[in-house]
């Protein structure tokens, strides 16, 4: 009997390490994203006042959930410990900015990777190489330090940058995909494939009329 109390305690004890530490390292993550996120308002304050318009039209952020978190780690068999999440999670901290046009992403993208304090870790050009069902981003991981009131701490940051109709794209497709779980139909791949098609061609459209407009 006293042995299961102290078990318990033990068990009880290494629980309580545990989310302390889980929550530590999501706030690490929090200053991060607001670093990532500052910097890019920065830019497109900066650059507004150059070219007289803002290219970013809005920035969202978010953590991974402790769910989806679990979820990915039980999903690519790894440990379940908070050091695993800090060596293999990338995607803890989002940053999703969306542009008006095509060619504000490249600007934007290369002006932020330019700064002294932003490391690439990992560039994926959707755009240029859009996945199979059609879905098009540009994605970047990059690492960032945090300065914390006794030492400076790398951190990883995913970054995704998007016009609106590639936002517009992605956010319904992943309404229609992920939230059933179960796996569509070569119809409704088709369809989903077609509307991208659609997309770029609008994105390609407004870039065109936009340089026309811009060199006149
Ligand atoms: P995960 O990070 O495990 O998702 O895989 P990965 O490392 O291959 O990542 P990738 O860079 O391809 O994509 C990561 C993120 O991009 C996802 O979490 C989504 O936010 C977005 N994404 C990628 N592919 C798709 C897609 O086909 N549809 C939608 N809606 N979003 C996508
Ligand atoms: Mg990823």
């Amino acid at each position: 009997m006293e042995d299961e109390i102290k078990n318990r305690k033990l068990i009880r004890e290494r629980l309580h390490d545990m989310t302390d530490r889980y929550r530590e390292l999501v706030a690490y993550y929090r200053c991060a994203m607001m670093e990532v996120e500052t910097k890019f308002m920065v830019l497109d304050e900066e650059l507004s006042l150059r070219y007289d318009r803002d290219p970013i039209e809005t920035i969202k952020t978010r953590i991974k959930s402790f769910e989806s978190t679990i979820d990915k780690l039980e999903r690519l068999g790894l440990p379940m410990t908070v050091e695993s999440i800090e060596d293999n999670m990338h995607d803890m901290a989002g940053v999703r900015v969306i542009c008006s046009f095509i060619e504000d992403i490249y600007t934007i993208a290369d002006a932020f990777l330019g700064q002294d304090d932003v490391t690439l870790v990992e560039y994926k050009d959707y755009i240029n190489n859009p996945k199979d069902n059609g879905y098009r981003s540009l994605h970047l991981i990059v690492e960032i330090p945090i300065f914390l009131h006794d030492k400076k701490k790398a951190m990883k940051v995913e970054v995704q940058l998007r016009t609106i109709s590639m936002d517009f794209w992605a956010s319904l497709e992943h309404k229609i995909r992920y939230k059933k779980d179960v796996e569509l139909s070569t119809y409704c791949d088709n369809e989903l494939a077609e509307c991208a098609k659609i997309a770029n061609d609008l994105d390609i459209k407004m870039q065109t009329i936009y340089n026309r407009v811009k060199n006149r």
